[in-house]
């Protein structure tokens, strides 16, 4: 069943200028952060969103929870377009859907005990008395590990590691009890070691709850772990979508198949030829024609630089954006 439904949506940055600038060049620019990016989440997966920096992820995931709203298209939850809704039932959406920043140290206030960053959540919804607030803090610094949850309650978030930090992060996500978490680059900041052990409470809290996540990440040798399917954007576009195994054994777009030989591998002895896609990542302001990704494409051809390839059923439910499938 799809839980979310993301059609045609593109969201555009209007370009700052100055004002020597703006009598120059009349024209408005913008950064097509995203454009024209369709795919849909089905209920109690876990979709992997990756690509290099700039590509547009943070953005989709914002758009996703309606942090932002899109410049065109449609983002059905459950059903119903988050950008039409109003009053009640956006408060009711604002419940549902959550979203974890990208760094916990930034999205926390220093000022803010984490008893009270969390119980906030409840308190914006005029959910329950200040005692069941509390209470149900308490219940969910447990869930997420941060035990005896009092000796945590009254804490600053300096007092805090980085993966304990991580850990009221996903606590502030759940306590409204949501169906859907956008959770963006959750282990970017942590060492291996623990990186895992919030790998493990993202799936623990996945089967608890009933959770539905878009998990945003650069990082694929992460993703791999923890995603049913993953989706490749690059410069706004979204340029394959499929389950895991097949994207990492068997990627088809070229750009996917550079960033699979550039995660790094355990044993040394394995040497990989790395495909790492030539050049610098052009501007998302005035994105090449074509196909984006033909400048630095090593499987280009003349068609690439004038046609854009669009996101065709490719195999098995696989999708991609390539002109080199599925004609
Ligand atoms: N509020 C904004 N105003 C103007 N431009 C923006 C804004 N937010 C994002 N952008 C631009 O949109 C593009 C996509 O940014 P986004 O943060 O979505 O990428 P990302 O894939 O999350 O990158 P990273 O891996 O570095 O987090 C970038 O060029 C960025 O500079
Ligand atoms: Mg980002």
């Amino acid at each position: 069943m799809k839980l979310l439904e993301v059609k045609n949506v593109k969201k555009y940055f209007p370009v700052q200028k100055g004002f020597i600038e703006q009598l120059i060049t009349k024209e408005k620019e913008y950064v097509k952060a995203v454009d024209d990016v369709s795919f849909d989440i089905i209920k109690g997966e876990v979709l992997g969103l990756a690509g290099e920096s700039g590509s547009g992820k943070t953005t989709m995931g914002r758009l996703c929870v309606r942090l932002i709203d899109p410049t065109e298209g449609s983002i059905n939850f459950d059903g119903k377009d988050i950008a039409a809704l109003t009053g009640d039932e956006l408060r009711r959406i604002r419940q549902k859907v959550q979203f974890t920043f990208q760094d916990p140290s930034s999205s926390l206030n220093p000022r803010l005990s984490i008893g009270d960053a969390i119980s906030d959540a409840l308190k914006f919804q005029d959910i329950g008395t200040p005692e069941e607030r509390k209470d149900a803090t308490i219940e969910v610094l447990e869930k997420v590990g941060l035990s005896p949850a009092y000796t945590f309650y009254d804490r600053r978030p300096h007092q805090l590691s980085g993966g304990q930090k991580q850990r009221v992060v996903f606590g502030r996500a759940i306590i409204l009890n949501p169906e859907f978490v956008v959770t963006d680059e959750p282990v970017a900041m942590v060492d291996v070691s623990i990186k895992a052990q919030l790998l493990e409470l993202m799936l623990d809290l996945k089967r608890d709850l009933d959770l539905t996540y878009l998990f945003i990440s650069h990082d694929l040798a992460t993703a791999r772990h923890v995603c049913d399917r993953i989706a490749i954007m690059y410069l706004g576009k979204l340029i394959e979508i499929a389950d895991r195994n097949q994207i990492y054994e068997d990627p088809l777009h070229p750009y996917t198949e550079g960033l699979m030989s550039a995660i790094p591998v355990p044993d040394p002895k394995i040497r990989k030829t790395e495909k790492i896609p030539r050049g610098e990542i052009p501007s998302p302001i005035n994105p090449p024609s074509g196909c984006r990704f033909h400048p630095r494409c090593p499987k280009a051809f003349d068609r690439c630089s004038v046609e854009e390839p669009l996101l065709k059923d490719a195999e098995n439910g696989r999708h991609v954006a390539c002109h080199l499938y599925g004609n």
